[in-house]
This record gives C-alpha cells, structure tokens and sequence, in this order.
C-alpha cells in the first residue's frame, strides 16, 4: 500500500528524516514509536506531501507519488490527522463531518458515536476553541471515520484524551481497519500499540527498527530512551 524508501529531510542544515525506509501493508495499522522531537510528524508530513523530501521516494499503491502536491495524494485517498487540529469558527461539528463524507455512503452519527461522543450532543456544536483539545482531536478521528480514506496518517489522535475516553479513539483506529483503510499510527500509548499489527521505532530521524508492538516497546524501553537521540545534545556541546 505504502512504500517510503531512503527518505531524507534536512531542516537548516539538520537532518530531520534520515535513511527512512518503511512500508504499511493494506489493512494494515502500522505504529510509529519514539521519543519527542525524533521525526514522527516529519515523517507524516513527507507522507502526506506538506513537506517535500530532499532524496528518497514515497510510493502508493505501486505509483511515484513523490512528486504529488497534498491535494493529489488526498484524491488518492491519503489522508492525515493532525498533532493539533485546527479550529474552524462557524463550522458546526455535522458540517465538517459531511464535508468530509463527501459520498454519503456513511451516517455521520455513526462515525461519531464510534469515537465516544453523543451525536445529540455534538452535531451542532462549533469545530472552534468551544471544543475542548479531547473533543476536537475525537472529532477529527469522526472525519477521518467518515472520509473512509485508503490510507490514514494519524498524528498523536490518543494525546490528551481521558482514559475512560481512550477505548473509544481506539475502537475508532480499529474501525478504519475493518471497513479498508492502512493506518499509520502515531503514538505515546500502550492503548495505541496493542491494537497495532506492527510497530516501527524512530530515533534520529531513522527507522531503528520494525517489528510486533510488544517488541518494538521494549525496544524503546531498552535502546531509544538511552541512546544517543539527535535532539539530546552531545556532552560538552553548549
Ligand atoms: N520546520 C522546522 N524547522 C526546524 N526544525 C524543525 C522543523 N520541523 C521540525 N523540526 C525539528 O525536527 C525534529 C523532529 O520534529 P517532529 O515534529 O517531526 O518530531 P516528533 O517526533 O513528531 O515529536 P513529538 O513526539 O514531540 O510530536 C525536532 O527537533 C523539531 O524541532
Ligand atoms: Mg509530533
């Protein structure tokens, strides 16, 4: 489905994504694990063509889409949910979800019942600074829900959600799974990982390594958390 090979990304002379190579099979919900500052988002923007890799390539579904613009990649079907999700004034909550439902082939309540929040209760509601940075992150996983994309990046869509909420976010991801879409899930929680088919670790900008969530976490428990990460500086450095 997705196949990102040797991708790099330089950022004023740093090198941001180094060497990544990764691939995401159809169906399936691959997570990505590491520390702060260590390229996850970069990753997803390079992925979603908001930034443009300095070598490297991304393919989908068997094509070249590197040189693609945002707009192309989303009529491909790629789509990404951001770290921090914008707020719209005016928007109410059902208007962005059938925005985003542009063939109507899916309930709307559906979509945000799955993540945990009333439809009575939040279809008239505002996408503005009314919705607290839960809610908001819940409703942009309903959008996505109900984009049906073929592939989902998902930015950190668990952060700042309560844990009596978090079973919802992830009945969600695992909801993508079953009506089609490839996950790319980007994560800090357990939650997260244990409804991941495989996980990839990022340190430095590089996939340190790929391989079952249970593995991967003890890998960054073991290796990540104590390595040499770019964003550490260097003893001796000011
Ligand atoms: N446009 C930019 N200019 C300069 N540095 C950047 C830019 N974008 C990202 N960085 C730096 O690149 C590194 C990776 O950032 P990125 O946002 O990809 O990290 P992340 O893994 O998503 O971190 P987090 O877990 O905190 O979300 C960080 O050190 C960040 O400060
Ligand atoms: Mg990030």
């Amino acid at each position: 489905m997705l196949e990102v090979s040797q991708l790099c990304y330089n950022s004023n002379g740093q090198a941001i994504v180094d060497d990544l190579t990764l691939s995401i099979g159809k169906q399936e919900i691959h997570a990505i694990i590491g520390a702060n500052g260590t390229g996850k988002t970069t990753l997803a923007y390079l992925v979603m063509g908001i930034y443009s890799p300095f070598t490297g390539s991304v393919f989908f579904e068997g094509e070249d889409i590197t040189a693609c613009s945002v707009s192309e990649r989303a009529q491909k079907g790629i789509t990404l949910a951001w770290q921090d999700p914008a707020r719209f004034e005016g928007l109410k909550v059902g208007e962005y979800l059938k925005l985003s439902n542009k063939n109507g082939s899916r309930a709307i309540e559906d979509c945000l019942s799955m993540v945990g929040l009333l439809p009575s209760q939040f279809l008239n509601r505002s996408v503005d600074e009314n919705l607290s940075g839960g809610e908001r992150r819940r409703v942009e996983l309903a959008a996505v829900l109900a984009m049906q994309p073929k592939l989902a990046i998902l930015d950190e869509v668990d952060s700042g959600i309560d844990m009596a909420s978090l079973p919802y976010i992830m009945q969600g991801v695992s909801a993508m799974k079953s009506q089609g879409s490839s996950v790319l899930l980007i994560t800090h929680t357990k939650d997260a990982l244990d409804i991941a088919d495989r996980a990839s670790l990022l340190c430095g900008g590089k996939v340190l390594q790929t391989g079952s969530p249970e593995e991967m976490s003890q890998w960054f428990g073991d290796h990540c958390v104590i390595c040499n990460h770019i964003n550490v500086p260097e003893e001796g450095s000011a």
